[in-house]
């Protein structure tokens, strides 16, 4: 298998691909999705109106994704092995799976979907740990046109609930059980507590991980295994409209609930292919691994359809970096000598942390990529990562992109550029960021913060938020005229590379997960004896950001500790453990000011610890609030 065109070769390479697709976005793009198989060609490349939010990629072409990920290289690559799976213990048998078994598998569980009454525009939810099957599940709703929404098993039953009910998914997916370091899990009992308040769903197929006993409702509930055994291995790919939907995946923003964004079909296959190539560098026969779950975004592109797409060897890993220690990535990357190896500064940090001698007790030789997505990487792991895991040899690309934009959008390609610690680096081909002042004029100077914007389409970038265009138009494209906004702050050196910031609206990053402070309160204040609460974010040395609630409690009942526990299990039940408060001040007040507006600066200064300078409170209605906020600061 030959690398196409597009893949770039070299940084002067990169620069003429960069010109040639800002110059003409429509033939660049349109000479790249001719490399991949279209059951109708496009009538037009793109066409896009950012003040409607209506942008469309490829618009009337047909195909199927799932046909360029797997059967197109069955001819010349069936035997090739497409998916790795490392099983939480180290001791269980790993399993290996070619281009032909997935595809033989996809087909069959796509057939199982068919005869469960699942058909073309169904939503279905996808709850399952990182079994080998949710791979196989993902590309089995594309296989048939059925809308994935996958919920990662980490959150609550509630959680899960709310998307489901969202989505009015008629389909969930789901295990008996999961394992995750030492911890077992009932997921099943998740989804038996969630569908309790959803009506829209009338089948749930399990898959058999833990055998587990568990609970299966009658006429609802099918185990996969005993399904697959009645169906054979031909399923004909729908073929899919361009701008059809391919999946929903929620994610948090300042204000609300998680909102569902949207991929389509066609764009999103040309840009996961595209990314994965020039980021990673892919050669033939390279193992490549990404350590994220498929229930963030990160998972379903460069898990599952970016590696596929590419033809690619992706290993899929079902534990914890730190079980049963935490050599337990290294040992992976030796074990099968991965080429290119992606994961989350959170858990760079977290192994650091841990000592050295974990990694340097392994090669590392096979190793030529190492990257970094999710947060910004401090200069410290930086250096960690690119001595003891990189050996000095590899490039570390700092990957910045996020769940709307479906791919990588700021970063080194492999070795081709130069490498900055903390520094993203420069746009892929194809897309056009810029800075743009607090007026919403670009600006280039040097060293200057400003908001990130893009001001051209790229094909993987969100269609609309489920159910909701409007709630699209106003979060990302209303800001700036013409613009789309990150919602994240950055700077640019002098030659131009970007540094991301970090968020500068009301979400925070938890690591390397996105949770609207308005979502936390929200779950806080379900708790009976909560009046009010506010939360921030504050540096943390491992989740790179901490969650700091500030709560005023009604009638106290409980003493400090109890209550605060309380609160923690709330949290717990409405979202679940990812979303755990690190610290919980109880307040009689918060710093409001006459309009009733909390001003967060000043909790965000107090949880930072750092109450020097709270800047001007004399607009607050009770100044003395701020006394007592921080006399009593964590
Ligand atoms: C942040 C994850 C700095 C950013 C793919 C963005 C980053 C949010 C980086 C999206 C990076 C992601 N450097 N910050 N390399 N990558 N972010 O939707 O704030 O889970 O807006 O997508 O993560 O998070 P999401």
């Amino acid at each position: 298998m030959e690398s196409p065109w597009y893949r770039v070769n070299s940084f002067e390479h990169y620069k003429q691909l960069y010109s040639q697709s800002v110059e003409n976005p429509d033939k660049f793009w349109g000479d790249v999705a001719e490399s991949f198989r279209w059951r109708k060609k496009w009538d037009s490349v793109c066409e896009w109106d950012f003040n409607q939010a209506n942008i469309s990629w490829f618009k009337n072409g047909k195909l199927n994704i799932t046909e360029n990920c797997l059967d197109r290289h069955l001819s010349e690559n069936g035997d090739k092995v497409a998916l790795i799976w490392e099983p939480n213990d180290p001791k269980e048998k790993y399993i290996q799976w070619t281009y032909r078994e997935l595809h033989n598998r996809v087909c069959r569980f796509a057939n199982v979907l068919k005869e469960n009454g699942c058909k073309k525009g169904d939503v279905v939810a996808i709850y399952m740990p990182m079994i080998p099957e949710l791979t196989v599940a993902v590309l089995a709703c594309a296989r048939i046109g059925a809308v994935h929404s996958v919920v990662f098993a980490g959150f609550s039953a509630h959680a899960l609930a709310d998307r489901i009910n969202d989505a009015q998914a008629k389909m969930v997916l789901t295990s008996d059980g999961l394992y995750r370091g030492l911890k077992e899990i009932p997921v099943k009992r998740v989804v038996d507590e969630a569908l309790l308040i959803c009506s829209s769903v009338s089948k749930v197929v399990v898959v058999q991980r833990t055998s587990w006993a568990v609970k299966m409702k009658p006429g609802r509930d099918v185990w996969l295994h005993e399904e697959l055994d009645k169906v054979d291995s031909d399923c004909p790919a729908e073929p899919m409209d361009s701008e059809d939907m391919l999946f929903i995946l929620y994610t948090s923003g300042s204000t609300g609930k998680p909102k569902g964004i949207v991929h389509t079909c066609g764009g999103y296959m040309v840009y996961a292919d595209f990314s994965f190539r020039n980021v990673f560098q892919y050669d033939e026969n390279d193992i490549y691994w990404c350590t994220a779950d498929i229930g963030w975004v990160t998972g379903h592109t460069y898990i599952v359809y970016g590696p596929l797409l590419s033809g690619a060897t992706t290993v899929m890993f079902e534990g914890v970096p730190t079980y049963p220690d935490p050599g337990r990535f290294w040992q992976i990357c030796d074990k099968y000598g991965v080429n290119q190896f992606y994961t989350a500064p959170t858990a760079i940090r977290a192994l650091m942390a841990q000592g050295d001698e974990h990694v340097l007790s392994y090669s590392l030789d096979s190793l030529k990529v190492i990257g970094t997505v999710g947060e910004p990487i401090n200069e410290e792991a930086w250096y960690w990562y690119h001595v003891h895991v990189g050996k000095e040899r590899c490039p570390v690309v700092d990957t910045w992109w996020q769940t709307e934009t479906g791919g990588i959008m700021i970063s080194a390609l492999g070795d081709h550029g130069p490498h900055k610690p903390t520094y993203a680096g420069y746009p892929l081909p194809g897309i056009q960021p810029v800075l743009l002042d607090g007026e919403g004029n670009e600006f280039s100077d040097s060293d200057k913060e400003g908001y990130l914007a893009i001001k051209h389409p790229w094909p993987s970038m969100l269609r609309t938020t489920y159910g909701d265009h409007q709630r699209c138009i106003n979060t990302y494209f209303s800001h700036y005229n013409g613009y789309y906004f990150t919602g994240d702050g950055a700077k640019r050196d002098e030659n131009g590379m970007f540094r991301i910031i970090g968020r500068v609206d009301d979400v925070i990053n938890v690591s390397g997960h996105r949770f609207g402070t308005a979502e936390i309160e929200d779950a806080i204040n379900r708790n009976p004896q909560v009046a009010e609460s506010a939360v921030v974010g504050y540096p943390h040395d491992i989740k790179g950001q901490g969650i700091y609630a500030y709560v005023i409690v009604r009638d106290r009942i409980d003493d400090d500790e109890v209550l605060r526990a309380e609160i923690v299990e709330t949290v717990v039940e409405e979202i679940g453990k990812i979303a755990k408060p690190d610290k919980i001040q109880l307040v009689s007040g918060l710093p409001k000011t006459r309009s009733g507006k909390i001003m967060r600066r000043i909790l965000r200064k107090v949880a930072e610890g750092d109450t020097t300078n709270l800047g001007d409170t004399s607009t607050l209605l009770d100044p003395k609030i701020v006394d007592e906020i921080t006399e009593g600061a964590i």
